[in-house]
């Protein structure tokens, strides 16, 4: 079975991506692998990011490897807190946190519309590519359900009636963008393992 290396520190994450990957792949976490490190985020998109956390970790290991840099990119914010997700409340950032400034800065705005975007990052003998997944939805004014992480308490994916939070896992991967981005970089996979 291939092994791939996931260039993440996130046990949420990776939950998620194994479940999507029904053992078609031996994945491997950061930990798994042996490394402890931090991989920073500095550019404004997440293409970028992506690109610079795949490398980070195909430099270290030299083994096929993947990263994602997700963001919740909300109309009415102009696109914010975009890139920016996971650092929007700054120094004393928290999942906590983020929410109540993504709550403040919506205040009573008539418009809620937001979507996440996962941008995935595969390094395969040596080459990258770029696979994007996309989810629309709704921020909530109040949190609601204790499952998953991030935003997902105040996200009412297009299509449900119900926070991320509300979901188990099985169900939030039927709306996810991380899955979406997933399930194209699974073909890709899948398609050059049969060359
Ligand atoms: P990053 O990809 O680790 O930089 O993630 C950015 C931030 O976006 C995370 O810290 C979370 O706050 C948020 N985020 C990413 N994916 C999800 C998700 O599936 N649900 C809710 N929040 C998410």
């Amino acid at each position: 079975m291939k092994t791939l290396i996931f260039a993440t520190n996130n046990d949420h994450k990776v939950a998620e991506i194994k479940s999507v990957l029904n053992n078609r792949f031996n994945l491997l976490s950061l930990k798994d692998a042996g490394i402890n490190i931090d991989i920073p985020e500095p550019y404004p998109t997440l293409e970028e990011n992506a690109r610079e956390k795949a490398r980070v970790i195909n430099r270290l290991t030299d083994e096929d490897c993947f990263s994602e840099d997700t963001g919740l990119e909300v109309t009415s914010l102009n696109g914010e807190p975009g890139v920016k997700s996971a650092r929007y409340s700054g120094e004393n950032r928290s999942f906590e946190n983020n929410i109540d400034k993504l709550l403040l800065n919506l205040g009573h705005q008539k418009n809620r519309e937001a979507q996440f975007r996962t941008v995935i990052c595969l390094i395969r003998k040596g080459k990258e590519k770029l696979f994007e997944g996309v989810c629309k939805g709704t921020i909530i004014a109040e949190r609601k359900g204790n499952a998953g992480f991030g935003y997902d308490p105040v996200f009412v994916p297009e299509g449900a009636e119900k926070t991320f939070a509300e979901m188990p896992l099985n169900e939030k991967n039927l709306f996810s963008h991380r899955k979406k981005a997933m399930e194209k970089l699974i073909t890709f996979l899948l398609s050059e393992e049969a060359d």
